[in-house]
């Protein structure tokens, strides 16, 4: 028993000096790797809540994020409540009159949970942070087994909007923000494949 209590330690460093670090061969394995590889847009939703403990795990990641100065140059409005969500909805079908209504009530893709991400406009850099925040945020969710999507259109349909200080007055951002990225949450009701990628655009300088 004591010799082999001697050789425990000896036989623990022959096993790590077997198990160098991975190569670029390896497989990739790991759980924060498989959230990134895994982690797909969702366009369909199962329309059941998702609780706001979850919700708050989510979020307490997101604002984890790597942000510039830890200005933490972002705010979040969470909307969760489908007469909320509907009515918000329903605003910016009005305020865009030339657009189809259904095109414009759809850009939110069924998620039941709505994110609103706003920038502070006195931070040239708060674009990355809200856009680190959400990396975080889609990546939390992604190993919480709750789907998301990143979505620029409902950006675009509400600061563009004729009723735009209607719509922005129920999310209630602080003077100065700006909305600039809306993250959707909610149990996928689909199963998307990867879409490519083009690692060329990747290259090393030697
Ligand atoms: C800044 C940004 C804006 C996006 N806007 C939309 C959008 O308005 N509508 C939409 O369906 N998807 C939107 N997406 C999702 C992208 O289409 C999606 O991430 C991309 O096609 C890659 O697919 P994947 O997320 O499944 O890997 C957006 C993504 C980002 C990062």
């Amino acid at each position: 028993m004591k010799q082999f209590l001697i050789l425990l330690p000896l036989l623990a460093l022959t096993l790590v000096g077997c198990n160098p670090t991975p190569s670029n061969n390896e497989p990739m394995n790991n759980e924060v790797i498989s959230a990134i590889m895994e982690r797909r847009s969702i366009r369909q939703y199962h329309q059941m809540p998702v609780g706001r403990d979850t919700l708050m795990q989510i979020m307490t990641c997101g604002i984890n994020a790597a942000n510039g100065q830890n200005k933490q140059s972002w705010e979040v409005r969470i909307v969760d409540n489908p007469t909320t969500m509907q009515r918000i909805q329903d605003l910016m079908a009005v305020g865009n009159p030339a657009l189809p209504a259904e095109m414009v009530r759809g850009c939110m893709r069924g998620a039941p949970v709505m994110t609103f991400i706003a920038r502070d406009l006195n931070y040239d850099f708060s674009s990355y942070d809200c856009g680190l925040l959400a990396g975080n945020m889609m990546l939390a969710a992604q190993s919480l087994g709750v789907g998301t999507i990143c979505l620029g259109s409902p950006v675009r349909f509400i600061n563009d909007a004729q009723n735009s200080a209607e719509i922005l007055s129920i999310l209630g951002f602080s003077e100065s923000y700006e909305l600039c990225l809306c993250v959707g949450l909610g149990y996928a009701n689909e199963t998307p494949a990867a879409k490519p990628r083009d690692i060329n655009k990747v290259q090393f300088i030697d």
